[in-house]
């Protein structure tokens, strides 16, 4: 389990060695088993491979490198004035992760290039979609992320690594129209997942310490 944790990254390069059905039923039939409050189980998931995928990534990498800004948003991806700690923690990252992808900071295509990488689905041969109930509130929102890491988690288990990845939402029309999603649901994120493609450079993001974030009350 530790192991599992520890090795979960956000894989930003993936092979295209296909991954097998049995593989994907496996993990998404043990992941049924993650927590929700009242167990409502507020999570609806599309499994996006093969061609419906290759139409996806066609129509969403046309969109992205046409510099199209993408469809209205149906929930803010951060709040709209990100202050301290928060902001270090969000621009530490984003430089630590555009500089592994090869991105200059200083780059004017740069956020072409990474809406382009992402509507890519960096190269995975699966994305899974994730929706919720637009009448589904924060803690249902939250369920819905126990029941992703779960799948993350599970999907180390078979040697597959993914990447959650909120900027599909900026496409949203487009994935529904691939998945068929129904009006009453509202894209979450989709996660890529796959092989790590061989011989990329590993990214591994740092965290705040422990004691910036939990605090232990009592003995
Ligand atoms: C809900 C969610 C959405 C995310 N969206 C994106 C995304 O659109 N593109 C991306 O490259 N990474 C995305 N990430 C990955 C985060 O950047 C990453 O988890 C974070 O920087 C920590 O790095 P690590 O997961 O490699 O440890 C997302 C993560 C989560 C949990």
């Amino acid at each position: 389990m530790y192991e599992a944790v520890d090795s979960r990254r956000a894989v930003r390069a993936f092979s295209d060695e296909p991954v097998p059905k049995y593989v994907l039923e496996r993990v998404l039939a043990a992941a049924t088993r993650a927590p929700s409050s009242g167990n409502l189980q507020p999570w609806h998931v599309y499994v996006v491979s093969g061609e419906p995928l290759a139409e996806l990534k066609r129509r969403a990498t046309a969109r992205a490198l046409a510099g199209d800004p993408g469809d209205e948003r149906e929930y803010p991806m951060y709040p709209a004035e990100l202050a301290p700690p928060y902001l270090d923690r969000f621009s530490a990252a984003a430089a630590q992760r555009y500089e592994a992808l090869g991105i200059e900071r200083d780059d004017p295509a740069r956020p072409v290039k990474i809406a382009a990488l992402n509507s890519e689905a960096f190269g995975a041969p699966v994305v899974l979609f994730c929706y919720l109930d637009r009448m589904m509130g924060p803690g249902q929102w939250g369920d819905a992320g126990m029941y992703l890491q779960t799948v993350m988690l599970l999907l180390r288990a078979e040697g597959l690594h993914s990447c959650p990845q909120v900027m599909w939402t900026m496409y949203r029309e487009t994935v529904s129209q691939i998945v068929g999603a129904d009006d009453e649901l509202v894209l979450f994120c989709g996660v890529s997942v796959g092989f790590e493609e061989e011989g990329v450079p590993r990214l591994r993001t740092g965290r705040a310490d422990m004691t910036e974030t939990v605090r232990f009350i009592g003995a």
